[in-house]
């Protein structure tokens, strides 16, 4: 065993599966471009009352899961536990609606919770997400949701199931809470602990309970579906009929309350079937108060965030074969101490003529610089003796025919290239 390894719950992208990471970012991006959409980066850590405040005192992130620290300045300090209240709150202070009616932000970020470790479930997990700012239309809705399945889609995931529910605003929600209460005190002594204190405080979040019993009782509670207010049911209504235009098939799921106290209308999650028990691939929803709660004008929004280990647990799953490819387009193979210096110069004028190379630093044998070529997925070898170096002219080999030319040293990049595009088409 090493020394260290990684803390608990964390976990290293290696250099073997690293090209997917970013090709699966990439799409992302993309796909955040074409929808008008810019990224916004925001701190690793923040102040902790940004969370403590705006995200609900009971929810299980602010209650058990949050990493907070005295920094040395006596500051209490969290480190980001999802991505929502950091880019609204840089979207207050930066003012980011000035001049536009809808902010469209776009961040690939790392998210951290002190959670239980298992499979799908991290201490630090990355999130893409989107956050749309400052307008109340369905039709945002759709789109933000049609955004996040058009990702999945673009990376071979197609499978999925989305959950959609509206979960209403204060105007709605105090009748549904009284409805609710009402229904979990006749049964409360079959409530765990946790949900006893839950029914007091906090009594929607009953529904992010684990226990089994406490399920099934909640199995025939009350929806805040049929609690919502004329605009809340006409809203929920237009998003459905939207996502029907758009082809984006979903379930209504009248239990899904989603993990935060912000949320109002419109919530949504992805599940998928490859995922176990922690299934949710990606969610999100409309949290129209939030910008007002934290200091700027009432604005509503909507968005979400996909976590990005589980995407690629799918993409394993599934067997989705991504076309990233991180393999070394040309490996200089050196022969003799003379060829050193020239050597060096061909390997930087290739990388300046854009071509991905790589040479030995360890004075291997010819034969094992080949085998290090092999195992760095070289496509081609150019092999540089002294006699090569002496009439500039190199030995440039096929690894997957084994062909071997000549090639003046004048013409090697062009070479090169042409062979290249060529096994590409
Ligand atoms: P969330 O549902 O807590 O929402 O997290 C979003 C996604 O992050 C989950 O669906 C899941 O894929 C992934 N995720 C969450 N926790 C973990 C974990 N411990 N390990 C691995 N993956 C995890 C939010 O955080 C909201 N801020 C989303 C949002 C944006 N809502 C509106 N805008």
């Amino acid at each position: 065993m090493p020394e260290y390894s990684a803390p608990r719950g964390t976990r290293d992208v290696l250099p073997s599966e690293s090209a997917k990471w970013q090709y699966v970012e990439s799409k992302f991006r993309d796909i955040c471009h074409i929808y008008g959409y810019r990224e916004l980066r925001t701190p690793t850590f923040e102040h902790t009352e940004l969370f403590t405040r705006n995200l609900g005192e009971t929810t299980d992130v602010v209650s058990k899961e949050m990493y907070t620290f005295e920094d040395r300045g006596g500051r209490s300090i969290t480190l980001k536990p999802e991505g929502t209240a950091p880019a609204i709150r840089a979207y207050v202070e930066h003012n980011l609606g000035a001049g536009l009616p809808v902010a469209k932000l776009y961040y690939i970020t790392r998210v951290f919770r002190y959670e239980r470790p298992q499979a799908g479930r991290y201490r630090e997990h990355t999130q893409l997400g989107v956050e749309a700012i400052g307008s109340l239309d369905p039709a945002l809705d759709a789109e933000v949701i049609s955004l996040a399945a058009r990702f999945y889609s673009s990376i071979g995931i197609r499978d999925l199931q989305l959950k959609l529910n509206s979960i209403g605003c204060p105007k709605c929600r105090p009748a549904y809470r009284q409805a609710l209460v009402d229904f979990a005190k006749t049964r409360v002594d079959n409530l765990c602990p946790t949900c006893q204190i839950r029914c007091e405080l906090n009594p929607l979040r009953m529904f992010d309970c684990k226990s089994p019993e406490c399920q099934e009782l909640l199995a025939n509670a009350p929806v805040l579906l049929d609690y919502l207010g004329e605009e809340c049911r006409a809203h929920f209504e237009s998003v459905q009929a939207y996502l029907q235009d758009l082809s984006v098939q979903y379930n209504l799921d009248p239990r899904l309350v989603r993990g935060f106290d912000y949320y109002t209308k419109t919530a949504f999650e992805f599940v998928s079937g490859e995922l176990g028990a922690q299934n949710a691939i990606g969610g999100g929803g409309r949290y129209d108060n939030l910008v007002e709660e934290l200091g700027g004008a009432p604005t509503p929004a909507i968005g979400f965030g996909i976590g990005l280990e589980r995407v690629m647990a799918v993409l394993e799953k599934l067997g989705v074969d991504l076309p990233a490819d991180s393999s070394l387009a040309v490996f200089v193979a050196v022969v003799g101490e003379a060829a050193r210096r020239p050597a060096v110069r061909l390997v930087s004028d290739l990388r300046m003529a854009g071509i991905s190379t790589d040479t030995d630093y360890t004075n291997r044998s010819l034969k094992s610089q080949m085998k290090l070529a092999d195992r760095l997925g070289a496509r081609f070898v150019v092999i540089l003796g002294e006699t090569e170096a002496a009439s500039s002219t190199v030995v440039l080999r096929d690894m997957a025919t084994s062909e071997q030319i000549m090639v003046p040293l004048a013409n090697l990049s062009t070479t090169i290239y042409t062979r290249l595009q060529k096994k590409a088409e």
